[in-house]
């Protein structure tokens, strides 16, 4: 398997390095639009500690929101919260205007798929059985797999650059091969809303750049992607709108070009921080404080 597999990396200039992509595709999706989530007033108490406080932010469908913020800022206990894995203290997850966490759990697995930020220690399993995992919510109780679920599932390994992978044991996987894999069983789950914590976390810099593209091809096609981020380049890159979270709160949201001014990231990482452009691309230039 190499980077180059991810799909969609594709150049134009066959010289150009592996890692290139063309830019974002920012097409306008095509297909029916997918749920576009709500989070109302949501609070989250960990341990005695107010983790979420108050926390109202929306996902747009056919787009990728970015969920920035420092370390312990909330942002895994948020999409936890999302997906009905903590409760919350108090507040509202809406999908489609639809109490996500009030429907039922089988429901509720096929409208949305997390692929967590480090998941556990995998136990011995096929990686095509994990990502058959995927479509068990799809799945008569007790009809086993079919040749469609199977199809689709290699499908989705194919789309992560891991069709290589399929008939190796989980447990024996690097951290990014174990990502990549996750992230296909999320694909074989075929949400309408995904949410990925820190999906670039393990992985090389063509294979982060190929994955954030990928999120994009996915909301290209309706899908609504809420994922949580630490490099802000990505975000202004990638991602349709931001969510900034600070000690669980949310402290700025809307377009990343927008919102993560200068002053902004400064004043939330504590960092001094500029913003250029360079072949029309905003970057942040950071140092420390
Ligand atoms: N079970 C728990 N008990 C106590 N505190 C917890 C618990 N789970 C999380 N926390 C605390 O809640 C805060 C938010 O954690 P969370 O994992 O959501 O942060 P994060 O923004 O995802 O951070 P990171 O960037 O490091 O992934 C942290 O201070 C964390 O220590
Ligand atoms: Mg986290």
């Amino acid at each position: 398997m190499s980077a180059r597999d991810l799909a969609p990396v594709t150049t134009t200039d066959s010289s150009a390095p592996r890692a290139a992509l063309d830019p974002p595709d920012l097409t306008p999706a095509t297909a029916a639009p997918g749920p576009a989530l709500e989070v109302l007033d949501l609070a989250a108490v960990l341990g005695g500690h107010v983790v979420l406080d108050g926390v109202s932010a929306t996902a747009p469908t056919a787009a990728v929101t970015a969920v920035v913020g420092p370390n312990g800022s909330g942002k895994s206990t948020l999409l936890r919260t999302v997906v009905g894995a903590l409760p919350p203290g108090r507040g509202a997850v809406r999908l489609a205007g639809e109490d996500l966490l009030a429907m039922g759990r089988r429901r509720r697995a096929r409208e949305l798929a997390l692929v967590e930020q480090d998941s556990a220690a995998d136990v011995s399993l096929d990686v095509l059985d994990v990502v058959l995992l995927g479509r068990t919510p799809h799945s008569s109780r007790w009809g086993g797999d079919s040749d469609a679920d199977v199809a689709l599932a290699s499908d989705a390994l194919a789309r992560v650059g891991a069709a290589d992978l399929a008939h190796r044991d989980v447990a024996t996987l690097s951290g990014g091969e174990r990502q990549r894999v996750h992230l296909a069983r999320a694909l074989a789950q075929q949400p309408g809303l995904l949410l990925l914590d820190e999906p670039t976390n393990h992985l090389d810099v063509a294979a982060q750049l190929a994955v954030l593209g990928l999120a994009r091809s996915l909301a290209a096609t309706g899908m609504t992607v809420l994922t949580a981020l630490h490099d802000l380049d990505h975000a202004l890159r990638f991602c349709d709108q931001v969510v900034v979270l600070q000690e669980g709160r949310v402290v700025a949201a809307g377009p990343p070009g927008a919102v993560l001014t200068a002053e902004l990231v400064s004043a939330v990482y504590g960092v001094r921080a500029r913003r250029a452009t360079v072949d029309g691309r905003d970057l942040l230039l950071l140092d420390p404080a």
